[in-house]
């Protein structure tokens, strides 16, 4: 997409090609791949596009971000993938944070995000209050969304990120998964979305965003129709969110 990647060292690219592998091994180990896009996605989330401030540069382990409200939990994400890191001490925890994202994707059945090396580790976290708030609407995923520079199409295909995963009550105060089988990830979240509530599976007021808003809901409903269409929107999606801030013209 015309992006000027930095050219980083042989020893690096071996480093990242070597970890992916790890990576691939120990989130398949932990069943822990929901975790990971989360973190990946809370990283570069707080990217604002006007100050060039936040966004996916490893800021996020920081006890001060991973206070953040909406980070809760996530503490365990940085605990978990410590023990992977310390065996790559080359890689930016930048870099790191989103290979763990894009990995969890492609093992539990998602689309091949392509990875480029090259994020520096950012000393300061972004302050509080860039990420969604799911108990709002559409304006307010517009207004969030927006901030990082992402479209209205990139908002309705990372939400089928939701395909993984559950809500844990002590971390949201919300409880449940959004599919039958949150490990794996397929276009299920937008055809449960679709059917309307169910017992045991969960809708967020900003899942139901989704339904309501008249540019939204057609691209759910494509994404519901052909899963094809999805992987590829939500590959080029991913990309641009595990980017944001990086290789900037
Ligand atoms: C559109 C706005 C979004 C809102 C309001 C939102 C909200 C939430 C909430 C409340 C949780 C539950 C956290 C917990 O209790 O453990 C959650 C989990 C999750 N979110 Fe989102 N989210 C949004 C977008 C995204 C995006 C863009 C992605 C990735 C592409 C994503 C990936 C996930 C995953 C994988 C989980 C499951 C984590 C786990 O199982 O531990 N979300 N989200």
């Amino acid at each position: 997409m015309g992006k000027t990647y930095p050219k980083v060292s042989e020893e690096y690219q071996k480093a990242v090609d070597k970890c992916k592998k790890k990576l691939r091994g120990f989130i398949a180990e932990k069943n822990c791949a929901p975790l990971m896009v989360r973190i990946a996605w809370h990283s570069a989330g707080t990217y604002d596009v006007k100050t060039k401030t936040g966004g996916p540069f490893g800021t996020i382990k920081h006890t001060a971000e991973l206070g953040h409200e909406a980070n809760k939990g996530l503490d365990i994400a940085v605990r978990l993938l410590e023990p992977i890191k310390e065996q790559f001490p080359i890689i930016s925890y930048a870099d790191f944070y989103q290979l763990a994202g894009v990995v969890a994707v492609e093992i539990t059945g998602g689309p091949e995000i392509p990875f480029h090396p090259g994020r520096e580790d950012k000393p300061e976290p972004p302050e509080e209050g860039r990420l969604p708030n799911a108990t709002k609407g559409a304006d307010h995923l517009r207004d969030v969304f927006g901030h990082m520079g992402l479209s209205d199409q990139d908002i309705v295909a990372l939400s089928g990120g939701h395909t993984l995963g559950r809500c844990h009550m002590e971390r949201s105060g919300f409880e449940g998964a959004w599919t039958s089988n949150p490990l794996i990830f397929h276009n299920s979240y937008f055809k449960e979305l679709l059917s309307g509530e169910k017992e045991g599976l969960l809708q967020l007021p900003s899942d139901k965003a989704l339904l309501t808003d008249p540019v939204f809901r057609p691209l759910g409903e494509k994404y519901a129709a052909d899963e094809d269409a999805f992987f590829a929107d939500y590959a080029e999606a991913h990309l641009k969110l595990s980017e944001l801030g990086f290789a900037e013209a």
